[in-house]
C-alpha cells in the first residue's frame, strides 16, 4: 500500500460502457468512439464523472474483446487509435477521467506472440506464454491448448480454450518447464505489459480496470506472486505515471491493495454473497422481502477491516458478465438498490443502461463467447426512432437483438420522466457528490444488518459529518431499535420514516439519508 491515490476517486461516479451496444455513428450495427463521444454529455448529465470502457483493441471477438490480438491498435470496428485518443481528450475537457480494460493475462490465439511461439524453433516469443516441454503433460490444475503446434508442449489457458496464458512465471515452479517469476521470459513478458501501459497512458487514458488481476503468477495459492508483480508495475507507475488509478478485477480487497491497486471490485463470484443482495431466489432487494443480507455484510466488515477501513471495494449495479440488475429486481426496488449502491464507499459502477433499468434480454443465441451474458450485452436503448437510436443498420444488423418490448425503457423517455429511475438516480448522484460522508472514503458504520431482517442500516461518516442511511426493500413497514434522532432529512423516498421511543419506524418499500 502507500501509494497515493488519485484525488478525483475521492468522488468518482463510474459508468461502464460495452462499446459494441452504446452507440453506432457509421450504420454497421456495432457501437464505436465516435458514439461514445457523442453521449459523454449523457453520461455527464447524469453525473458519472468517470468511465470504464471494456476492451477496445484489436481481437478476433472470440471473448468480446478479451481475446487481444494487438494490444497497441483501437479495433477497426469501433475507430482508430486517434478517435480513442480525441475520446480521452473529451472527456478530460468535461472534467470526466476514462479507465481502459487491461488483460495482462492472456491474449487470443491469433496474437502474433502466440503464433511465435507455437513454432519449433526458439524464437523471442517461446517463452511468452506457459508451456509444458511436452505434448504428453499436460499443466496442472489449468485448462490447456494442445495438438495444434509443431512445437512439442501443451499452453495454459485461462478461461475459454482459445486464451493462451500470459508467462509470468510460477511462484514455486516444480516442473522442469515451470519457470520462476525471475526467468528472462517471464521478466520480458511484465516488460512488455508496461510498455503497453505506458503507450496507453501516453496517449491520455487515466488508468486501468484490470481483467483478472489476480490471476497472473501460476501457482501461487497466497497471491504474494502476484502482489509483488503488482508492486513493481505501481513502482514503474509511481515513477513514469504516478497518477494513473488502477482498479482490479481480483475480489480480495487485502491482496489487491498491497499489491498497489487503489479500488477492487466486490463480484458476483467467489465468497462475497453480492448475490444474496440482487441475483438469487430471493433477493434482499426485492419486495417480497424474503432475503437475507447479513451474510453480505459480515462478508463487506471482514474485507473492510482488511482493507484497512479505506472503503476501497467498489459494488457494481451490475457488469458484462452477470444478469441485468433488472432480471431481479423491479419496479421501485431498482430505486432502493441505487440509493444503497450510491451511499457505499468505494466508487460506484453504473451498468450502461442500468440507470434505466433496461432488462435482461432472453433466449439469446450466444455473441462473440456471451453464453448467458449475452441477455446482459444489448444495445443501449436512447429514444423512440429506429433500433431505439442505438444504429440506423437494418434490424437484423445489429451487433445484439434488442428488447422488443412495447414498454422498453429510453433515455429520453425516462428524462422527461420526472419520477423515472433514471431521475432517481440522478438525484442520488447529486446528493453522493454534495456530502463527503457519502463517497469513496466516508467510513462506515453498520446499524442494523440482522438475519433474515429488514431493514438495512448504516452511518456514514468523514470527520464531523456523518450521514444515518435506512433501506427498506420489503413491502411492509418494519422497525428497529435505534436511538439516533436526525437532525434533518436530505433524501427520501417511498415514505416517510419515525424516530420515536427508541426506535426508528420505516415505511414499506423506502429508502431515507438523514443528517445525525
Ligand atoms: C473477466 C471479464 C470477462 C472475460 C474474462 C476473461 O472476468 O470480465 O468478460 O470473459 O475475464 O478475460
Ligand atoms: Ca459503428
Amino acid at each position: 500500500m502507500g501509494t497515493n491515490q488519485p484525488k478525483w476517486l475521492d468522488n468518482a461516479v463510474f459508468y461502464e460502457i460495452y462499446p459494441q451496444s452504446f452507440c453506432d455513428t457509421n450504420g454497421d450495427g456495432i457501437g464505436d468512439f465516435n458514439g461514445i463521444i457523442s453521449k459523454l454529455d449523457y453520461i455527464k448529465e447524469l453525473g458519472c464523472n468517470a468511465i470504464w470502457l471494456n476492451p477496445c483493441f484489436e481481437s478476433p471477438f472470440g471473448d468480446a474483446g478479451y481475446d487481444v490480438s494487438d494490444y497497441y491498435s483501437a479495433a477497426p470496428r469501433y475507430g482508430t487509435n486517434e478517435d480513442l485518443k480525441r475520446l480521452f481528450a473529451e472527456a478530460h475537457r468535461r472534467d470526466m477521467h476514462v479507465l481502459l480494460d487491461l488483460v495482462p493475462g492472456h491474449t487470443s490465439v491469433e496474437h502474433k506472440w502466440f503464433r511465435e511461439s507455437m513454432k519449433a524453433e526458439r524464437n523471442e516469443f517461446t517463452d511468452r506464454y506457459v508451456w509444458t516441454d511436452s505434448i504428453w503433460e499436460e499443466p496442472q490444475g489449468m485448462g490447456c491448448i494442445r495438438g495444434i503446434s509443431d512445437r512439442d508442449g501443451s499452453c495454459a489457458v485461462n478461461f475459454f480454450s482459445h486464451q493462451p496464458a500470459l508467462n509470468y512465471g510460477f511462484y514455486k515452479p516444480d516442473r522442469p518447464w515451470q519457470q520462476s517469476m525471475d526467468d528472462e521470459g517471464p521478466k520480458a513478458t511484465l516488460e512488455e505489459l508496461k510498455n503497453i501501459m505506458r503507450f496507453w497512458l501516453g496517449m491520455g487514458c487515466d488508468g486501468f480496470r484490470v481483467d483478472m488481476a489476480g490471476s497472473l503468477v501460476k501457482h501461487d495459492e497466497d497471491g504474494k506472486g502476484t502482489i509483488a508483480l503488482w508492486q513493481n508495475v505501481r513502482e514503474f507507475l509511481d515513477r513514469e505515471f504516478p497518477s494513473a488509478a488502477m482498479v482490479s478485477e481480483w475480489g480480495e480487497p487485502d491482496k489487491s491493495l498491497q499489491g498497489g491497486f487503489h479500488m477492487d471490485f466486490l463480484l458476483h463470484f467467489g465468497p462475497s454473497h453480492y448475490n444474496d443482495l440482487f441475483r438469487c431466489a430471493e433477493p434482499f432487494f426485492s419486495d417480497r422481502g424474503k432475503g437475507d443480507v447479513s451474510e453480505f455484510i459480515a462478508k463487506y466488515k471482514e474485507n473492510y477491516e482488511k482493507s484497512e477501513r479505506k472503503g476501497l471495494i467498489c459494488i457494481p449495479s451490475g457488469n458484462h458478465d452477470m444478469d441485468r440488475l433488472a432480471r431481479s429486481i423491479h419496479g421501485d426496488n431498482l430505486k432502493i438498490a441505487f440509493a444503497f449502491l450510491l451511499s457505499m464507499p468505494g466508487a460506484p459502477f453504473i451498468y450502461y443502461g442500468d440507470e434505466i433499468g433496461m432488462r435482461y434480454v432472453e433466449n439469446l443465441v450466444s455473441v462473440e463467447g456471451g453464453y448467458g451474458r449475452t441477455g446482459s450485452r444489448s444495445p443501449m436503448q436512447w429514444d423512440s426512432s429506429t433500433n431505439a437510436g442505438f444504429s440506423s443498420a437494418a434490424k437484423e444488423k445489429l451487433y445484439i437483438p434488442q428488447d422488443e418490448s412495447a414498454d422498453r425503457p429510453t433515455a429520453e423517455a425516462q428524462i422527461a420522466d420526472k419520477n423515472s429511475l433514471y431521475n432517481e438516480v440522478k438525484k442520488l448522484i447529486a446528493i453522493r457528490q454534495s456530502y463527503k460522508a457519502l463517497q469513496s472514503k466516508g467510513e462506515i458504520e453498520f446499524i442494523y444488518a440482522e438475519k433474515d431482517a429488514y431493514p438495512l442500516a448504516y452511518v456514514r461518516s468523514a470527520g464531523d459529518e456523518k450521514i444515518l442511511v435506512v433501506i427498506n426493500p420489503a413491502a411492509r413497514e418494519v422497525s428497529f431499535d435505534c436511538n439516533i434522532i436526525p437532525k434533518e432529512s436530505i433524501y427520501g423516498f417511498g415514505g416517510t420514516m419515525s424516530f420515536a421511543d427508541g426506535k426508528i419506524t420505516v415505511s414499506p418499500q423506502s429508502a431515507g439519508y438523514f443528517r445525525i
